[in-house]
């Protein structure tokens, strides 16, 4: 009888702990499903780490582009001559770091990044107004040393029609990075909470409590 009781409260403690910890991630997930096209949210510009094959570590903001309802693959768009492409290529994850100082929550989450298809990247590249290109559109890659400042893009870009930025397209590509783990952080002056999550590939979240 005794055991059968113990069995029964430990049974809805763990249910409890489950309720738990699925609150305080609705809070941060709930923020990381809405940042993407809101340039106004406090998520919409995140930093992107990936490492170097020397063992540095290079961050850098990004527009977060894309998140999916379950939170395991975010995007970002990029120019596939860049450094942290070069990083990728030779083996790093990719890693992000938020913060809203609103609800001061921080949140990290990385894993393997890999590019999304060609279409999925053509689709997003027609859609990219001329403005939007020019990231993409420079005339040699992203961080060639050069004797003066300069934007880089062909001379005669001012006058270009959208139709002429078209050969950005072989730059343009889109990273995903299929999340294998992510640590929320909540500032309270009351006391602070940290939850770490992981997750096998296609598996669920499995969360624990974690020490500020
Ligand atoms: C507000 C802001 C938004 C940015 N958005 C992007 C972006 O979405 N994708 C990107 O590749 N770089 C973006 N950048 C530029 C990167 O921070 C970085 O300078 C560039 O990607 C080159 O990084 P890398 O040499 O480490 O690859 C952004 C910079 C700022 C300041």
């Amino acid at each position: 009888m005794g055991t059968f009781k113990t069995s029964k409260v430990k049974k809805k403690w763990k249910v409890r702990e489950r309720e738990n910890k699925f609150k305080f991630w609705q809070s941060p997930s709930n923020l990381l499903r809405s940042a993407p096209d809101n340039s106004d949210h406090p998520f919409a510009l995140p930093t992107f780490c990936t490492t170097g094959p020397e063992g540095v570590p290079r961050p850098r903001i990004v527009v977060l582009r894309a998140v999916d309802a379950a939170i395991t693959e975010l995007r970002c768009y990029t120019d596939r001559r860049s450094v942290k492409a070069e990083h990728l290529a030779a083996g790093s994850e990719g890693s992000y770091l938020f913060w809203d100082p609103d609800t001061s929550l921080q949140v990290m989450a990385g894993g393997p990044t890999h590019w999304a298809p060609e279409d999925e990247a053509r689709n997003a590249f027609r859609k990219l107004p001329k403005h939007g290109r020019k990231a993409y559109a420079t005339v040699s890659a992203p961080g060639t040393k050069v004797p003066h400042p300069t934007s880089g893009l062909p001379e005669d870009w001012d006058e270009r029609q959208v139709a002429d930025t078209d050969y950005a397209i072989h730059h343009f590509g889109i990273l995903i990075t299929r999340l294998r783990w992510a640590d929320v952080l909540h500032l309270d002056r009351q006391g602070n909470t940290r939850m770490t999550g992981s997750r096998s590939d296609g598996g669920d979240w499995y969360w624990e409590w974690a020490i500020p």
